[in-house]
């Protein structure tokens, strides 16, 4: 049951993030990121309104609504207008890791800069909050591409290096060229527990997923601490999705969007991706 894992967890991320982050004091969301976040918004159609906070909505590819659509319209505790970049197969910059569809924070970007910096979305950046949300395809790339590296090998090789300095360089842009103030990171799941993972052939994969996350997160944290330090005056929130889907993923029964929940290890039809 994916689907209906990945939906309502997502409910519990919208949830956790708006009761973290004095969410009331943000009305304006900017998200880049992967399927796991995209709402496939086309910045040059409808616009975000209080009316219709996300502007306009592609096909999502799930059976319901994905975390941005909860935090905005459920959990917020104000109008919050939504400009969702996030493209479904993005990795941080395609020219590191190869994209499945040439979707990269270094595109969502420079679409975001193009469309609206300047505009009223940038004009604010005391209560605009940026999400990011990448890094699922970057590590699953890295079986397709290097099936026969070892953890070891993958994580010696700079890679992680290399993809870290840019997705920071891209950060710098966007608090140069933006003014972006605020900012959630979310990490990685944990990607071995998911079906296509169990699924797979038994062996190197599941460890070799395990420990590209693990490693992925740190890095995650440590651009955390870095934005933290480096651009004066930011305030910057972390989300732990990696701990949040473990814990529901081994016990669903645990939160209530998940009690209906009775298999987290195989296929869900509803998830047609
Ligand atoms: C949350 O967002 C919805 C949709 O924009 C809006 O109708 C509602 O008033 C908002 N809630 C609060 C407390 O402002
Ligand atoms: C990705 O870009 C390349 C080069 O422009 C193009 O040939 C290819 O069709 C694109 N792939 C997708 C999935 O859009
Ligand atoms: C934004 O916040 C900073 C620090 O809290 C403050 O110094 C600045 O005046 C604020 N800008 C606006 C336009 O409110
Ligand atoms: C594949 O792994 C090797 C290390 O064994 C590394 O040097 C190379 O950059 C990796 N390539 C990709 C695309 O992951």
């Amino acid at each position: 049951m994916r689907a209906a894992t990945l939906v309502t967890c997502s409910t519990v991320i919208a949830c956790v993030i708006a009761t973290t982050t004095r969410f009331a004091q943000f009305d304006q969301l900017v998200i880049f990121g992967d399927s796991y976040s995209s709402t496939y918004f086309r910045p040059r159609s409808t616009q975000p309104s209080p009316a219709n906070p996300f502007g306009n909505i592609g096909e999502l590819r799930t059976n319901g609504p994905k975390w941005p659509q909860y935090l905005a319209t459920k959990y917020n505790e104000s109008t919050i207008l939504v400009y969702n970049m996030a493209f479904g197969g993005s990795t941080v910059d395609q020219a590191i890791v190869p994209s499945r569809t040439n979707g990269s924070f270094v595109k969502q970007l420079n679409r975001f800069l193009n469309v609206y910096s300047p505009s009223a979305v940038t004009k604010t950046p005391n209560t605009t909050l940026y999400a990011f949300w990448f890094g699922i395809n970057d590590v699953g790339k890295l079986f397709d591409s290097n099936g026969t590296a070892s953890d070891a090998d993958v994580l010696a090789s700079g890679l992680y290096t290399q993809i870290f300095d840019r997705y920071f360089s891209l950060l710098r842009r966007l608090r140069t060229e933006a003014g972006a103030r605020n900012f959630l990171f979310i990490n990685v799941p944990p990607l071995e527990r998911t079906p296509i993972a169990q699924k797979a052939p038994k062996g190197p994969y599941n460890s070799r997923t395990t420990a590209l996350v693990t490693s992925f997160n740190q890095r995650i944290a440590e651009l955390a601490g870095k934005v933290q330090n480096e651009f004066a005056g930011s305030t910057v929130y972390t989300y732990d999705a990696h701990g949040m889907f473990d814990h529901a993923l081994g016990e669903p029964g645990s939160f209530p969007e998940l009690a209906s929940v009775r298999d987290t290890a195989d296929y869900c039809a509803a998830y047609r991706w």
